[in-house]
């Protein structure tokens, strides 16, 4: 009975016909004027939303998924996610001493293997004290995550590391400049509204020399694979979350904020404008998704 609700909503689905017109789509705000009263607007999706109303529905897509955010990360992505996620700790390579800004950092994924790593490096030597801030705006995320610390023994007491987590939206951070050596966004910053915010923000509160690494789903150039992607984006994976965790719109909303972002390119360049020297990216899956990095000179 479940399955056969499941396929109609599929079958009712405008993403199908939404999936083909995406790329025409632009990602940047636009003003809209109404009847004397201009309103920002932007891309929830593939609907176009008012800031504001954009804000809440990311708010409430993770507040929704929260519980089950792990089991369908494995599930979406076969597992390939834990992979994407250990090449990314590979290559920020923290050493003893780092300060991470673990940004969007959910329940944790990134800050876990950031501890695992450092730990791998053995002890620290004396005065070298690592620590990561776990800023996320959902707080229903950040419990999972504190409860995942607990039960897994990342805290500092166990593992010498300093953990904190703390609520703040990545626009607009509470924090001060200059303070962190690497900041981290994995899977997050496509769910922003003003990504040149958010970048603005990683490079002001990271120190000179600091890295930003981030990790997030791109575009593969590739029309034939990209097609193929696209069929189990589409047709898959709201069926698998309306199945695993009986919720069919977040996972909608996932595979259509993936098309609305930036290519790599584009991205890239928005990282320079942000300051950023040295940018590079690297393509994973095939551009599935691509780690981009840059540092603050
Ligand atoms: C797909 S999850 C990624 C979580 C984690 N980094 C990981 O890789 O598993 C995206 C996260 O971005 C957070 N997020 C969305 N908008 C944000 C914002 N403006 N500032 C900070 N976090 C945000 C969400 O609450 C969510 O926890």
């Amino acid at each position: 009975m479940a399955l056969r609700r499941t396929l109609h909503k599929l079958a009712s689905s405008g993403s199908f016909r939404s999936v083909y017109r995406v790329r025409a789509l632009s990602t940047q705000t636009t003003t809209k004027e109404n009847e004397g009263q201009s309103s920002k607007q932007t891309h929830f999706g593939f609907q176009t939303v008012d800031e504001e109303e954009k804000w809440k529905k990311v708010h409430e897509v993770f507040e929704t998924v929260a519980e089950k955010y792990d089991l369908m990360n494995d599930a979406m992505s076969f597992g390939i996610h834990r992979i994407w996620k250990d090449i990314f700790m590979n290559r920020l390579a923290p050493t003893h001493g780092t300060k991470l800004l673990d940004m969007a950092g959910g329940t944790g994924d990134i800050t876990f293997r950031y501890i695992n790593y450092l730990k791998s490096l053995g002890p620290p030597p004396p005065g070298k004290e690592s620590s990561v801030t776990v800023c996320d705006i959902n707080q229903a995320m950040l419990d999972v995550g504190k409860v995942r610390a607990q039960r897994q023994g990342y805290t500092k007491e166990s593992c010498g590391v300093d953990v904190s987590w703390v609520c703040g939206d990545a626009e607009q951070l509470a924090l001060p400049d200059d303070a962190y050596t690497a900041y981290t966004i994995a899977f997050g910053i496509r769910n922003c509204t003003h990504i040149d915010k958010v970048l603005e923000e990683a490079y002001r509160v990271l120190a000179p020399g600091g890295r930003f690494l981030c990790l997030e789903f791109s575009h593969i150039p590739n029309d034939t694979l990209q097609w193929v992607y696209d069929q189990y984006s589409f047709q898959v994976i709201p069926v698998l979350g309306q199945l695993i965790a009986g919720q069919w719109r977040p996972y909608q909303y996932l595979v259509e904020s993936i098309r609305q972002f930036p290519n790599q390119e584009k991205f890239k360049s928005m990282i320079e404008d942000a300051g950023f020297r040295q940018v590079t990216y690297e393509n994973l899956t095939f551009g599935t998704c691509a780690i981009h990095s840059g540092f603050k000179i």
